[in-house]
């Protein structure tokens, strides 16, 4: 369990003395492949928004998350969106900070003053936040629109945001059920290179409720833990 924040932590809006340095472009994402302009952002948001007015639960992350870190826990939602667990997450009593490679996404995010966003690449992510984060978490099939071959790069940078002992949680489709755009992730390689991150390996379930992961799962929800802490 990953222990609480101490009174050092500031508001979001705290975080930085000085704000993070800029960021630095990576190569374009499959995201960017399949969705992008500010119409595009909307109708994602939109799409969502349906949902929720239709009952469908979309906060499975966020209690993840919480029952590993209680609030206030210091989250990063990497590759965030328009904020759809970010903003959940700052309602359950988190420090939560998302960021996104979708400048477009990211327009929407901010309309929520309550929650840190920032346009960042997560192979290049260099937040030199004055805290670091007691979770880190992929959600919603980040993992298969990255770029192609920067998995690594994304995992070696993710570490480097987390306190010792700090988790980092990813929740993504396998190859059979991956979107439109999006290429399959081998939870093998995902494995060996988080193992590369310093990350070992805490569990795997095949969804947000823990439903458990089998051979013939079509989602893993893994869970690595930096070393140390
Ligand atoms: C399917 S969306 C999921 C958004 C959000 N996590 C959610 O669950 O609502 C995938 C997101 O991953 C982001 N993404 C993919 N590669 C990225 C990268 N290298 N850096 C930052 N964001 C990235 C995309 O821009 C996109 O917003």
């Amino acid at each position: 369990m990953t222990g609480n924040p101490g009174h050092d932590w500031e508001r979001p809006s705290g975080m930085w003395t000085t704000g993070p340095p800029p960021s630095r472009p990576g190569p374009p994402t499959r995201w960017s492949g399949v969705r992008h302009g500010p119409d595009a952002a909307r109708a994602y948001r939109q799409h969502f928004l349906e949902l929720a007015e239709q009952g469908v639960d979309l906060h499975g992350e966020a209690r993840f998350v919480t029952a590993l870190a209680p609030p206030p826990s210091r989250v990063l939602d990497a590759g965030c969106g328009y904020g759809r667990v970010a903003g959940e997450l700052t309602r359950l009593g988190h420090y939560a900070v998302g960021v996104d490679a979708d400048p477009d996404l990211i327009a929407l995010a901010q309309e929520d003053r309550r929650t840190r966003y920032l346009v960042a690449d997560l192979s290049t992510l260099d937040l030199r936040t004055e805290q670091e984060f007691h979770v880190v978490l992929l959600a919603g099939n980040v993992v298969p629109y990255l770029a192609d071959g920067t998995l690594p790069a994304v995992l070696e940078r993710l570490a480097a945001h987390l306190v010792p002992g700090g988790h980092l949680v990813a929740g993504f489709a396998l190859d059979g059920s991956v979107p439109p755009g999006a290429a399959a992730v081998d939870v093998r390689d995902y494995d060996r290179w988080a193992r590369a991150a310093g990350l070992s390996f805490i569990g795997r379930w095949s969804g947000w409720d823990r439903a458990p992961f089998t051979a013939a799962s079509d989602y893993a929800l893994s869970v690595h833990r930096l070393l140390g802490g």
